[in-house]
């Protein structure tokens, strides 16, 4: 069959006075004012636990608009057990079915469900409606569109046959049961993770980041009410140390998809690697971890663009994109306009509640990441090496609230320079013209990750200089624009190093590994 050609969504501006964003204002103030009840679901039921624990509004945190249950060891057992029970009838279900799900899930999210998944994102994770926009609809409509497109690309690559043997390639699932671990930053890829894999064939048990359940919760109904049957994909909630061992101790556990910290990411892996022995097959595993991103600018740049480029790089999504831009390398004869520029902008930019539309930043996740924000802040306002030249406040008193900062070192390996903080800070190092190419070594050499970064220049032969001397810095390279944004479809996603395993979301590529293809070849 043919399926429907994918085409990216467009994004919606939610202009004043336009239906939709009276539709998501009111759905923010109805839920706002009401509480939800998030229990776990498994085999297409909702269970409650004896454990719960209340969600808040990173931007209010003393507002309750929720409680959530926390799974136990025998919930996380039950699901396994549901999902393998559930296995065979959704392998053997023909491919056009599962696609079928899928695409309407595609649509519910695109019509019905968009003001709500928006309102959900933009209560319990802070975003602005316009990175909710584009992360829990548009990014989550287009994976969930584009993955059916890959799907039949990849159901389609068959091997040459003889007029005497014909060879066939049978795209199974997996053997066993998935694990999908889903972060906080990107209700899209708490989304694609568990779907991508139930679209293979597989059946999952998907564990999200315990602040992201009010999005989680609307996706759970999407795909309920999309037709994903009783079993294919359950989802528990708590301590992921807990669920984590209970699935891996499982012999059948046999693909982990993940997006989070290199640190849990690393030690699943020697999880996984100290039990290798016990699972029927070996488990594939796919990672999306941290990044270190960086901007280079040329002296030939354009300080207006690098400014733009680090302002929409850093300080968009408050900085917690793995891809956000947290280190620039500016040539010293074009940075005074730069930081001049950089300054200008961020006097115009608004920090605040996501109801408030108008503002352009909101809170960080929660308590945790505001202390550890604010204490690399506190060390460079005293450090000699430091200066801050924007920002550097913070407030937490009724959101985790930290200005868009930006940190000037005359060290390259400054602190700040090195370590992933996973929010509003951005740190520049300023080096001199004739050092460009040592600037590019010291780029490459200076973190530990490889996930995105970006070259700015007018000159085509340092572009080109650039494009080879980091080709293993970053797995998503940008040439004259911010290193975040990337689309599905148009570029797919992911790093290498301590960035990930580089199978890019949003690919044929990914979706491969969540299937064990069959090889026939039937002899006349
Ligand atoms: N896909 C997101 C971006 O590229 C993380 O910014």
């Amino acid at each position: 069959f043919k399926v429907p050609v994918a085409v990216n969504e467009p994004v919606k501006t939610y202009a004043p006075g336009s239906p939709e964003r009276e539709a998501v204002l009111a759905e923010y103030a109805k839920m706002y004012k009401s509480t939800v009840d998030v229990p776990l679901y498994i085999n297409g039921k909702y269970v409650k636990t004896d454990n719960t624990r209340t969600m808040s509004p990173p931007h209010d945190h003393k507002h309750v608009v929720g409680t959530y249950h926390l799974a136990e060891k025998k919930h996380v057992e039950d699901a396994i057990a549901t999902a393998l029970e559930a296995r065979q009838a959704w392998a053997d279900l023909p491919w056009e079915h599962r696609a079928g799900i899928f695409l309407k899930a595609a649509e519910l999210i695109a019509g019905p469900y968009r003001a709500k998944i928006n309102a959900a994102t933009m209560i319990a994770q802070s975003k602005t409606i316009h990175q909710a926009e584009i992360d829990s609809a548009c990014e989550l409509i287009d994976f969930l569109r584009f993955n059916v497109q890959f799907m039949t690309e990849i159901f389609n690559d068959q091997p040459a046959s003889t007029s005497d043997a014909w060879n066939r390639i049978e795209y199974r699932p997996l053997e066993g049961f998935t694990y999908a671990v889903t972060p906080f930053n990107f209700t899209a890829i708490a989304g694609n993770l568990p779907s991508c894999m139930a679209l293979m064939g597989n059946v999952v048990l998907w564990k999200p980041s315990n602040h992201q359940i009010y999005s989680a919760k609307v996706i759970m109904d999407v795909f309920e009410e999309a037709g994903v049957p009783a079993g294919v994909i359950n989802v528990v909630f708590g301590d992921a140390a807990m669920i984590t061992e209970s699935v891996m101790a499982s012999p059948d556990f046999s693909g982990l998809h993940y997006t989070g910290s290199t640190s849990v990411f690393q030690s699943l892996w020697k999880q996984i690697g100290n039990n290798i022995t016990n699972y029927k097959t070996y488990p594939r595993i796919v990672g999306e971890t941290g990044g270190k991103d960086f901007i280079v600018a040329h002296k030939t740049a354009d300080a207006k663009q690098v400014a733009t480029a680090i302002v929409r790089g850093a300080f968009e999504f408050q900085g917690q994109k793995c891809s956000a831009a947290s280190r620039a390398y500016i040539s010293k004869s074009i940075w005074a306009d730069v930081k001049k520029y950089v300054i200008e902008d961020l006097k115009t930019i608004t920090l605040g509640s996501p109801e408030d539309m108008s503002n352009f930043m909101t809170a960080v996740i929660h308590e945790a990441s505001f202390d550890k924000l604010a204490s690399y802040i506190d060390s460079a306002k005293k450090d000699k090496n430091a200066t801050i030249i924007a920002g550097g406040n913070y407030d937490k008193s009724k959101g985790y609230f930290i200005e868009p900062t930006v940190i000037e070192t005359t060290d390259p390996k400054y602190s700040t320079m090195c370590t992933e903080l996973f929010g509003p800070v951005m740190t520049v190092y300023v080096y001199e013209d004739k050092d460009f190419s040592k600037t590019l070594q010291l780029v490459d050499g200076t973190s530990e990750y490889a996930l995105t970064g970006a070259i700015i220049a007018t000159d085509r032969y340092v572009i080109d200089e650039a494009t080879k001397v980091l080709q293993n810095a970053a797995g998503n390279f940008y040439i004259n624009d911010k290193p975040t944004g990337a689309v599905v479809g148009q570029q797919p996603f992911g790093g290498a190093r301590a960035s990930g395993t580089n199978d890019k979301a949003g690919s044929a590529q990914n979706l491969l590994r969540w299937i064990s293809p069959r090889m026939i070849k039937e002899t006349f």
